[in-house]
């Protein structure tokens, strides 16, 4: 719990994959989060180990290696360095940032699998699985194609059907090829190390559910359900080429399983962090003064809080996550962020259209933070907040209080006078937020904390339009020298505490101030900057974005959209089938038939199995839509069936023909159903 006194903070922050760029869903998600977090422990003065690097291993990589004809390796380089290089760019203030083809990690996870192992934490099993006999290898889910069950794309993925979204497993897909050597797989028996989750389940129910109630719900919801729904051994090894070697001893070409390996890496790179730094990674690792938190997204909740904690357990030395606060996602202009789709927006792209200006995006990111619910990033709201939250109150007021400064006391700090009571009421006012803003970084509530660092510049932009300085330095000098003061001490609590969100701005607002006190615990005070102390020019800290900037973004994505639908209409809509003749046409024997019973597929959750009255015959159909109805709803309906289709096995059952579907462009299904009145066995032509 957070009332305890830690004296020792590791936060981790999930580990990209090295596949590909980064964009604003990971920074809004994750990484700017989890910034704001470790800076803001580092201003009160708190020892923290802010871990971070890529994750190089997993099929992803095998698999994008492939497709651009290189090695695993050189993709990992090429974007460990982009991505490396995005982060740093945007002041995300890792201590290390690392990666997990490094040999220490590949001891370190090493290490942990063969001492699990050798403390018998592991169950050994064996099973069948897709095999290609032609390049001697077990083929991973991604590397099996098919026919999806759901909505017939050719070309589904083991694990995905991209056409309609639906999550499969390799034994659904009809048809289902090798995507190496593009023959028909066989099963074979293969042995994995499995990992007995089931066994930590009560545990975990504990751990979760009743130690750390303060966790945030979107992340409790998920482990509950998780929890609720029974928790199954799972495997640790795979059978992959790229990884690291299992090391126990008739684990041959086999590797750990990315998801084991990925979080280790946080352990690895703390070694190489502390190793540098002369520091003992133990106590980072494994002391209960330490509190660990993790930054991730929410589809990696069940990793970091279910299958990790039970993993360190397992092992028995280590300190479990105090906290997960994982955030859901962020979309963009209404669609789901995609990278295969370029439905992103990059980070590295961002950077050359909007040359420092890094804040902005940390800003925005912030204030519209996916914290509780999946939100919308638009270029129409990172214009306004850029326009009327930065400029309008947060430059506004620092640029009045510096050049005001310089006007009448030649840019030096004016000394305070007596007291007035809207004096006094400012100073009771801006002594409350660094509270304020502490109390919501606790709950881990940003968007919260952020808007309470702008009420504080709004406190100071009203406190000078009520006090009017520019009027009546006609008349009482020593009255606006006190305004002043107390507007540049505003000005000098903004440096604080807009850092741990806007280190750009702050670095230049401590700069212009000649600002020397800057630890947390200053902040919210009225002595931060001696009188006499002179202070520098004003530089621009935000500047109006115009509406020509944010529609050229807007028309990139527009052009983007155009170019992907131009492509996605292809397997979704008809158009792009080749042209056949009528001979071609009457080969299909298209009937109306009569669903007799419908039962759900076991082990399936997308085929359903029926009997069909054909009117020729009564027989089994299955197909693929189980996630758009229900067997009860489907149970009598007419329906129209290609009676003369070849029978073909879908998970074990033979299916004599197919039922036809009306698809609409969102994926959603129609059955396509004739008249009540036709009679099953009616010919349709
Ligand atoms: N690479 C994973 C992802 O992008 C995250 C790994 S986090 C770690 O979803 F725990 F494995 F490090
Ligand atoms: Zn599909």
């Amino acid at each position: 719990m957070s009332e305890k006194n830690y004296n020792r903070y590791t936060l981790t922050a999930a580990l990209p994959y090295a596949n590909g760029p980064v964009h604003i869903g990971h920074l809004a998600g994750v990484y700017v989060p989890a910034d704001i977090y470790a800076r803001y422990l580092r201003l009160k003065g708190k020892d923290v180990a802010f871990i971070c690097g890529s994750d190089e291993h997993g099929v992803a990589i095998e698999l994008r290696a492939r497709k651009e004809g290189v090695t695993p390796q050189q993709v990992v380089d090429k974007y460990h360095n982009q991505i490396k290089d995005s982060f740093g760019q945007f002041g995300i203030s890792f201590d290390i940032y690392s990666r997990t083809s490094s040999k220490t990690h590949h001891d370190t996870a090493s290490e942990y699998f063969k001492k699990l192992y050798e403390n018998g934490k592991f169950e050994e099993r064996s099973s069948e699985q897709f095999y290609d006999e032609k390049e001697n290898q077990f083929l991973a889910d991604r590397y099996i194609k098919g026919t999806c069950p759901t909505c017939n794309f050719p070309d589904a993925y083991g694990d995905q059907c991209e056409s309609c979204g639906s999550t499969l497993s390799p034994g659904e897909l009809i048809n289902p090829k090798s995507m190496l050597s593009g023959e028909s797989p066989i099963m074979k028996e293969t042995k994995h190390w499995y990992f007995p989750l089931n066994e930590y389940e009560d545990w975990l129910k504990k751990w979760i559910l009743e130690d750390h109630k303060e966790w945030k719900p979107n992340v409790s919801g998920q482990c509950k359900s998780w929890l609720d729904n029974g928790l199954r051994a799972r495997p640790m090894t795979r059978d992959l080429d790229w990884g690291i070697p299992v090391p126990v001893e008739g684990a041959e070409g086999k590797v750990l399983y990315v998801w084991f390996d990925a979080p280790i890496g946080y352990i690895s790179a703390t070694k190489d962090w502390a190793a540098e730094k002369g520091k003992n990674w133990e106590d980072y690792w494994k002391k209960d003064d330490t509190r660990l938190i993790h930054f991730i997204g929410k589809d990696n909740i069940v990793f970091h809080c279910v299958i990790f904690p039970a993993l360190l357990k397992a092992e028995g030395n280590y300190i479990l996550p105090d906290n997960v606060p994982a955030n859901e996602f962020l979309n963009l202009e209404s669609n789901k962020i995609s990278t295969s789709r370029n439905w992103a927006v990059w980070l590295h792209e961002y950077l050359e259209e909007f040359p420092d200006k890094q804040d902005v995006l940390r800003y925005v990111l912030t204030a519209n933070a996916p914290e509780t619910k999946d939100n919308d990033f638009t270029w129409k709201d990172f214009q306004t907040r850029n326009n009327s939250e930065l400029v309008a109150i947060f430059g506004n007021f620092v640029n009045r209080a510096i050049v005001l400064t310089h006007k009448y006391f030649e840019g030096k700090v004016p000394a305070k006078g007596a007291l007035e009571a809207r004096d006094q009421e400012v100073i009771d006012a801006i002594k409350t937020y660094p509270e304020k803003i502490e109390a919501s970084m606790n709950q881990f509530k940003f968007r919260e904390a952020l808007n309470h660092l702008m009420d504080l510049a709004r406190t100071g932009n009203k406190y000078l339009a009520d006090t009017e300085p520019w009027k009546l330095i006609k008349t009482d000098e020593a009255r606006v020298e006190t305004i002043m003061n107390l507007a540049l001490q505003i000005a000098g609590s903004l440096t604080i505490l807009s850092e741990p969100f806007l280190p750009f701005t702050a670095e230049k607002l401590k700069t212009m101030l000649n600002q020397t006190n800057i630890k947390w615990d200053q902040a919210g005070t009225v002595d931060l900057l001696d009188a006499g102390q002179p202070i520098e020019k004003p530089i621009l800290l935000f500047e109006k974005i115009e509406d020509k900037t944010v529609e050229g973004q807007v028309q990139k994505l527009m052009d983007t959209k155009k170019a992907n639908e131009a492509e996605a209409a292809e397997p979704n809509l008809t158009p792009a089938k080749d042209e056949i003749v009528f001979d071609d046409f009457m080969k299909m024997d298209l009937r109306v038939g009569e669903i007799l019973t419908a039962e759900k597929v076991e082990k399936s959750n997308k085929l359903l199995k029926f009997t069909v009255d054909t009117g020729l015959d009564k027989r089994t159909i299955v197909s693929g839509i189980a996630k758009h109805f229900t067997p009860e709803e489907m149970v009598g309906k007419k329906v129209v069936v290609m009676s003369n289709l070849a029978p073909r096995k879908i998970m074990g059952i033979e299916s004599q023909g197919m039922l036809l579907f009306a698809e609409n462009a969102d994926g959603s299904l129609k059955a396509v159903s004739p008249a009540d009145a036709s009679e099953n066995g009616a010919t349709i032509s």
